[in-house]
């Protein structure tokens, strides 16, 4: 069985939530605290033991490219002035044995589109995809390293879910199916943003999948389906009539950084468990009357 070398990074969409803060700068660049989510998202698959990080990216996101390329003024400057601290920190953004690829996508077709448009890259055979705006913060092994755990137990597709009030179903790809063991459960249906009344149960889809590489066939016929997009989900749906597909609901918060709400609620919490911050962050926290 092949492990899992390569992780996607879908990161071509236009960030219209964050607007205009997005206008120029990929949403993914977005910091929480002091790094970007794409940062997070590239930490967490590089733990999981990913070595090659695929990244599908659309206009305005060069970025993302330099986040992850040397900086060397940035590093000379520092060095320079002897800023060692700041100079480990620019220079140690991925480990040396990890290799970044960048695809550009060059129409914004949708997230099932974004994947297949990595199908150069990966080849044959299986990956990871993460999406930097599903941000997971747990105090075990991160969400990916979880995921690959049930790849090699399962030998399988595997979606990462997590409950969530019905009320919420068409924000999410909803999966359904028979429960395996405790948190896995093997799926017979996934649907893209239903409205409450169709979805299939409290089941949604949050930003982490392992896919094999049949899904590249799946995508390549998958027409546009929910907003006009060509869906993952759909190739999801399309592959899970040929392979056994896995829902695993993972350990950890998820923090929904594509909304306000979620990214401010993980930029609170991530602050509180920072370092340099957490004391005197929590004073001034505690020193906001409206948080009594
Ligand atoms: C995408 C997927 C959806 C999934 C969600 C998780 O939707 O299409 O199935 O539940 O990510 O964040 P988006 O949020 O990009 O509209």
């Amino acid at each position: 069985m092949k492990s899992i070398r390569k992780a996607v990074f879908p990161a071509a969409g236009m960030g219209t939530r964050f607007l205009p803060a997005t206008k120029a700068n990929p949403k993914e660049m977005l910091p929480i605290v002091d790094k970007p989510l794409i940062q997070y998202a590239a930490e967490e698959a590089v733990a999981a033991g990913i070595d090659t990080l695929i990244f599908i990216i659309g206009r305005n996101k060069r970025a993302i490219a330099d986040h992850f390329d040397k900086a060397y003024e940035l590093e000379a400057e520092l060095e320079a002035q002897h800023k060692d601290k700041l100079l480990k920190i620019t220079r140690d953004i991925l480990p040396p044995h990890v290799n970044c690829i960048y695809i550009r996508q060059s129409d914004a077709l949708g997230l099932g589109h974004a994947v297949l448009c990595a199908e150069p890259a990966v080849g044959n055979e299986p990956f990871a995809v993460i999406l930097a705006d599903d941000l997971v913060k747990n105090d075990g092994p991160n969400c990916m390293e979880q995921m690959v755990g049930i790849y090699n137990e399962y030998h399988g597709s595997v979606i990462g879910t997590q409950t969530i009030p019905r009320e919420d179903s068409s924000k999410y790809g909803m999966v359904a199916g028979p429960d395996l063991a405790p948190r896995i459960s093997q799926v017979d249906n996934i649907i893209e943003k239903p409205l409450p009344a169709e979805a299939p149960s409290d089941q949604a889809v949050v930003g982490r999948y392992i896919l094999t590489p049949r899904i590249f066939d799946k995508l390549r016929t998958t027409g546009r389906g929910a907003g006009g997009e060509i869906q993952l989900t759909d190739g999801i749906a399309a592959l899970l009539k040929e392979e056994k597909v896995y829902a695993y609901s993972f350990e950890g918060r998820r923090y929904d950084c594509g909304s306000k709400l979620g990214y401010l609620e993980a930029t609170v919490e991530y602050a509180l468990c920072h370092d340099e911050l957490k004391a005197d962050f929590c004073k001034y926290l505690k020193s906001l009357k409206v948080c009594d």
